[in-house]
């Protein structure tokens, strides 16, 4: 299983989905790039995240926050003094690792020996000014959800919202975590897509309960193994003190069973907290009742990163062909897949073919995001498009001229049939 992770990380390598950061450097531990195919998907699965989260719902609404904040949200969150992550280090090589990833033995040297456990520091920090001598430290947002709660007040204030409820928010969080691995699953650098649900505290109760089962079906409508997905809760005695409860949703990667997003319970504490290091009171009064209090908090936080590695694996398909060939496929979600179709002519020499296909290509563009590709002999174009989760490829042919009708292969049956032009759109 642990192979199916190996095979994964090389098709995204060798079809533009994913490249190691810097790789001409000789890499840099837990960055990574998203290429020509993988920033295509990785878009589709936000704006699939953002319809469900915020355009489907009348009181979700998004902000778009910076990654720089003011460095006492960092102290009021408690990331400065307590955002750390465990780590030993094995006495022969230095190399440093989490207790957990260690079976015995060094990963890197063999070594046997290793120090206690230490933490350490997550949070990135940077300097915001230009004069030496009057540069002010600042960090890298630990977590992208402590911006929802600076601008709760501007939201209430410039909005016709009402509690209950959310601010939708996508975007990049960074941790110095000791030991990225698993490809993307645990990077320095990563998105994440948090929804923070603001509400009376005696609402919390339910409101916890509709957000989690939410959140799973989200998950069940993206992935195709729903047997790969489960509820972790968190036993009480590790929770924070702020949580009355918190559970993950889980996917079984080829590693276990490994955490895709969190659903936690952070009651007033956040908003609390940022009114007494702001001195500015983010508490709430309802307008119909004047009732004022602190609002509480059901979160929701995924890992973008994370969900679209999880995704890949579930897609992967290797199946074998009458032929004996293997053929390998990404059933993915036909929203997620990076070209909805690919628009082939039959051959590059024919000038009337070529131009038919241009002009379905430019049709279908208007509305879709799709791609051309005239190269080598139809089966290795197939292939291709297999890899990267292509769910149709259109063949403009001799009988195309004839009768305007197209060959229509489905990427997960194999299946073909002739369309008629006017009704591809309609697929
Ligand atoms: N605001 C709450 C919060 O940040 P978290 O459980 O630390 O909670 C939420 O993070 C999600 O972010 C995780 O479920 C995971 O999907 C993703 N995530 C966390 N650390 C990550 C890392 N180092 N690399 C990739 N994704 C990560």
């Amino acid at each position: 299983m642990e192979d199916l992770l190996q095979k994964v990380t090389s098709l995204c390598k060798r079809r533009g989905i994913i490249f190691q950061n810097s790789e001409i450097y000789g890499g840099i531990g837990g960055f990574y790039d998203y290429g020509p195919v993988g920033v295509e998907m990785k878009n589709n699965l936000k704006r699939y995240w953002w319809k469900n989260m915020v355009d489907k719902r009348e009181n979700v609404v998004g902000i778009d926050g910076t990654i720089i904040t003011h460095p006492k949200v960092w102290e009021a969150s408690g990331h400065i003094k307590g955002f750390g992550d465990e780590a030993v280090e094995c006495k022969k090589c230095h190399a440093r690792f989490r207790p957990e990833d260690i079976d015995g033995k060094c990963p890197k040297c063999g070594g046997t020996e290793f120090t206690e456990p230490r933490t350490y520091n997550m949070l990135f920090k940077t300097e915001v000014g230009v004069i030496e001598g009057e540069k002010a430290t600042a960090y890298l947002r630990g977590e992208a959800c402590q911006t929802i709660y600076l601008d709760f007040k501007n939201v209430v204030d410039s909005t016709r919202q009402q509690i209950p409820f959310g601010i939708a928010q996508i975007g990049k969080a960074f941790r110095n975590e000791i030991t990225p691995n698993k490809f993307t699953f645990r990077t320095r650098e990563f998105e994440q897509w948090d929804m923070q649900y603001f509400v009376h505290p005696n609402e919390m109760e339910k409101s916890f309960e509709y957000w989690k089962e939410e959140r799973m079906n989200f998950y069940k409508k993206l992935y195709r193994k729903h047997e790969n997905l489960r509820f972790y809760e968190h036993p009480k005695e590790k929770l924070v003190f702020y949580a009355k409860k918190a559970f993950d949703v889980e996917y079984l990667a080829p590693w276990g069973w490994a955490e895709n997003e969190g659903i936690h319970w952070r009651g007033d504490y956040d908003l609390t907290q940022h009114s007494q290091f702001s001195g500015k009171d983010l508490s709430y009064t309802d307008p119909q009742t004047g009732e004022k209090y602190m609002p509480n908090i059901v979160e929701t936080s995924g890992g973008v990163d994370r969900t679209f590695l999880f995704l890949l694996l579930d897609s992967y398909e290797e199946e074998t062909l009458e032929n004996g060939e293997i053929r390998t496929v990404l059933k993915i979600n036909p929203e997620i897949a990076a070209y909805k179709a690919a628009v082939f002519p039959l051959v590059s020499n024919k000038p009337e073919i070529v131009n038919k296909a241009r002009e379905i290509f430019e049709k279908l563009t208007d509305t879709k995001k799709v791609l051309w590709d005239a190269r080598g002999n139809i089966g290795k174009r197939y292939r291709y498009q297999d890899e990267i989760g292509t769910p149709y490829c259109i063949t403009i042919d001799y009988q195309t001229l004839e009768d305007n009708t197209v060959t229509v292969r489905d990427r997960d049956t194999m299946k073909q049939e002739r369309v008629k032009i006017e009704d591809l759109t309609n697929l």
